[in-house]
């Protein structure tokens, strides 16, 4: 076992790393403890996360699986330097940090897991609205500071308002359910509106409409899409002219889907109320947002995915796709040897019980 950085609560002490080693494994980012538990089992794992990104090269250098999450860019330049690699596990959902043309061009198994976060960022996005409409921001720091402004945090209620949620796919249409259980009206935009997905929708009890309806029917947007050439700044100043006066944003997509500056004029104009923003443009220790200069602003630090639930949910799945790898890629090298005279198909890993956790790409 090797660790460029360890763990924070200790490993067993009793652990013995197992002396087969079936897979080099470099874990990029942050993953639940006994999940790298289960990975040092029967594998050589490295851990690099919360290190400087610089020391990846080096580190992917020998390793056939990369796991890895949002805050980690995974370029070309360094897929270059992971001459040996096999399978990248995207330990979550979004993949705009990953250069996926190249992982095609270079044959490299690609494996995402996008059910489990879901709940959970669907969930935030609920509490971020209850915390804009009830001012709990201002008001926990006005009550630290001694100020009993009961008189000025007057809030508002989400019953009776309209929630437009843009992108309303897996996330998105979760929130809506939420939403309406506490008596808001979801409507949603979707690029795939098939009479299928619509009906679906309408089950769901959301609303579809196209993206400027939603956006000035709205009372809170709540930001849901991939970040992609098509949603870069898909919140810019012209969408939110079109919102609602007094209506909140949300986002908890990516931060390069929403203009940063174009929303700190509009809520220094007054135009928006507020804006909740788990993503930004700008991510990592030490960032601090202009937005942050805002009292109507409420900033997290990319924590939709983070609760204990989630990510042990995640961290079974990952252990559940490099067992599954290791075992077809046994199978195909005994078929290999088998039929050697005969010239076989690459087998792609298709193991896994989530068929949207397989990417096409
Ligand atoms: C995701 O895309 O799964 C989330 O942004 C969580 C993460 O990667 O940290």
């Amino acid at each position: 076992m090797r660790l460029a950085h360890k763990p924070k609560s200790k490993l067993p002490p009793h652990y013995k790393n197992s002396d087969i080693k079936h897979m080099k494994i470099l874990v990029a980012s942050h993953l639940e403890q006994s999940a790298i538990r289960q990975l040092l089992q029967r594998h050589d794992v490295i851990c690099t996360f919360d290190q400087p990104t610089a020391d990846l090269p080096s580190l992917v250098r020998d390793r056939e699986v990369l796991v890895f999450r949002s805050g980690v860019e995974i370029t070309q330049a360094l897929l270059d330097c992971a001459t040996d690699l096999k399978l990248l596990v995207r330990a979550g959902c979004g993949l705009d940090n990953l250069d996926c043309e190249y992982v095609r061009k270079r044959g490299i198994v690609l494996r995402r897991i996008p059910e489990p976060a879901a709940q959970a960022v669907a969930e935030m996005a609920l509490a971020l609205m209850f915390a804009l409409a009830r001012n709990i921001r201002q008001a926990d720091a006005m009550l630290r500071r001694g100020q009993w402004a009961k008189d000025t945090l007057e809030g508002h209620l989400l019953a009776g308002k309209v929630l437009g949620i843009v992108g309303a796919g897996n996330i998105g249409s979760r929130l809506g359910v939420l939403a309406s259980s506490v008596g808001m009206e979801p409507m949603g935009c979707i690029t795939d509106s098939t009479p299928a997905v619509v009906q679906t929708l309408r089950d769901k009890g959301i609303t579809v409409a196209a993206f400027r309806t939603v956006l000035s029917a709205a009372d809170f947007v709540s930001v849901h899409v991939p970040l992609n050439d098509s949603t870069r700044n898909l919140i810019n100043g012209r969408a939110l002219s079109l919102m609602k006066k007094g209506s909140y944003l949300i986002n908890l997509a990516r931060g390069g889907v929403v203009d940063e500056t174009a929303l700190y004029a509009a809520l220094a104009t007054g135009r928006l109320c507020g804006a909740a923003l788990d993503v930004h443009q700008h991510e990592g220790q030490g960032q601090i947002s202009p937005l942050a200069q805002l009292p109507n602003v409420v900033l997290t630090p990319h924590i939709g995915a983070s609760t204990v639930e989630t990510q042990q949910q995640i961290g079974a799945r990952v252990v559940e796709i490099v067992e599954a790898f290791v075992q077809q890629s046994e199978q195909q090298s005994v078929h290999q040897t088998m039929t050697a005279a005969r010239c076989e198909p690459d087998i792609r890993v298709t193991a896994g019980a989530l068929s949207n956790e397989m990417v096409r790409i």
